[in-house]
């Protein structure tokens, strides 16, 4: 197949190439046939010429029986030439419409006739007046067959021009019929190898669109669509390519402000408890009794905290085990966790639909509730509502929507929430790591978090998650 390249620009070549030879032919096919008419018609004068020639003939013949003037004779004699000149000038076209024979026999049949007119015209009536009449019979008699036969041959000339008409008809209806058939298989094919290549690829396109990373197949041999779809492929190696890149280097910097974060927390309270041990070890025979019982309890409040950071991070780095949950059951345990904690001034509702099943780590989708519901809490100064709402969206995405009517927050602090122990909150209520962690789970689940906050109006927490990570249940 060397020299020769499938592509669109060529098919549309041929189909249109295609396409004007079937319009020049039909139009040819029509100019043939019409061009035959025409010829015919021009034969069918001379045949109702012969016809209407042999009437005259006649006349003439009848008028001299009648009146016998030379005058007629020579008339009738006249006609009589020109119709054997016709016959002989068009034997051939005439033998193709009557039965040879026929035509044969009309020929012999004026020639009788002319010569018993002369026999006729040279007799003396008045001494042969029995002879003259049988001759006359005679002569009656060939006339009338010569008519005769001239007028079959006018009508078959008639209904042969009446197919012939008709047959052009048919063929130009026809050819209409053939044309818009052509085109439409002409359309079709342009469809198929040009329109439906497109279609897949648009289709492809979407799909990644959607977030499905898969590379284009190969739509069609067609030369464009071919180095289309490899464009399209080696940009989107690049881009995963680079993106897998941002990742590695995102993922280090986190781990790094974690550590970090870890560190720093965890130096915080074991200083802390370290001060009050060595003041403890100094003043341990002083002081008094309620002193070193208030030490202690510091030093208890410090290692909970310490201990309480840890295991958030062991949390958090713990693989977990995917299986089929039901979202509203998560939701719903989730809520009993922190029943107690629901200030009687704020009110939680829930709108999630019973059939949404997930494939996820059930015991992190539900921290994942409980951290966003905590805040929401945490958000409402006095009365307040949190709503919790989750729907199918487009493309298998579970959409789940966490709303609180708290204070809000600033731009500044928006961009910085997901970050690990950034927090707004005394050392006491939080260390500024919920929200990393709900944004941990989200990624490990192939979803998505945003954020929608208005200081004084309150803020959402939008989470897609795909439903394609659903395992088949069996
Ligand atoms: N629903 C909310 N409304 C207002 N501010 C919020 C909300 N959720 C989170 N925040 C802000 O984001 C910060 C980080 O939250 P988080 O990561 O959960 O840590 P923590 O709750 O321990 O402070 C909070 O201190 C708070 O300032
Ligand atoms: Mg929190």
């Amino acid at each position: 197949m060397l020299g020769f390249q499938s592509s669109i620009r060529n098919k549309v070549n041929y189909a249109y190439y295609i396409g004007i030879i079937i319009v020049v032919g039909i139009s040819i096919l029509n100019y043939l046939n019409l061009m035959t008419i025409n010829k015919k018609a021009e034969f069918s004068f001379i045949v109702s010429d012969l016809f209407d020639t042999t009437l005259e003939m006649r006349r003439f013949e009848k008028n001299y029986f009648l009146y016998g003037h030379k005058e007629d004779y020579s008339e009738n004699l006249r006609f009589t030439e020109r119709s054997e000149d016709i016959i002989k000038n068009n034997k051939e076209a005439i033998e193709k419409l009557a039965i040879k024979a026929d035509v044969y026999a009309l020929d012999t049949d004026i020639r009788e006739y002319k010569s018993l007119m002369q026999k006729y015209f040279e007799q003396d009536k008045r001494h042969a007046p029995m002879e003259t009449r049988t001759l006359e019979e005679r002569i009656r008699e060939i006339g009338k067959k010569i008519v005769t036969s001239t007028e079959a041959i006018s009508v078959a000339e008639r209904k042969y021009m009446q197919t012939l008409i008709e047959r052009s008809q048919r063929i130009l209806i026809f050819s209409g019929i053939f044309l818009i058939i052509a085109g439409f298989f002409i359309a079709e094919y342009l469809t198929r190898m040009v329109i439906r290549p497109l279609k897949l690829l648009e289709e492809s396109m979407q799909k990644i669109a959607n977030g499905e990373f898969s590379f284009i197949p190969v739509l069609s041999r067609d030369k464009e669509l071919l180095s289309l779809s490899k464009a399209i492929n080696t940009m989107l190696v690049e881009l995963e390519m680079r993106q897998r890149h941002l990742v590695q280097s995102e993922k280090l910097a986190s781990i790094g402000t974690l550590l970090f974060g870890v560190a720093h927390e965890i130096n915080n309270p074991l200083s802390n408890i370290s001060t009050s041990c060595q003041i403890l070890k100094e003043e341990i025979e002083e002081a008094d009794i309620e002193y070193k019982r208030e030490l202690l309890s510091q030093i208890e409040a410090e290692t909970d905290r310490a201990k309480d950071i840890v295991r958030t991070v062991l949390e958090f780095s713990r693989a977990g085990k995917k299986e089929n949950v039901n979202l509203k059951n998560a939701v719903n345990e989730s809520l009993r966790l922190i029943k107690g904690e629901i200030p009687s001034k704020i009110e939680i509702r829930m709108e999630v639909p019973d059939d949404i099943v997930l494939f996820a780590d059930k015991q992190k989708l539900q921290q994942v509730f409980l951290n966003l519901i905590k805040n929401s809490m945490g958000a409402i100064e006095g009365e307040g509502k949190v709503f919790i709402s989750a729907k199918k969206g487009k493309g298998n995405i579970i959409e789940i929507e966490v709303r609180d009517t708290g204070i809000g927050m600033e731009p500044e602090i928006v961009s910085k929430i997901f970050e690990p122990f950034f927090t707004k909150k005394d050392t006491k209520k939080g260390y500024g790591l919920g929200l990393f962690v709900v944004h941990n789970i989200i990624e490990k689940h192939g979803g998505t978090i945003d954020v929608e906050s208005q200081v004084g109006y309150g803020t959402t927490f939008l989470i897609r998650l795909p439903l394609k990570e659903r395992k088949d249940e069996e």
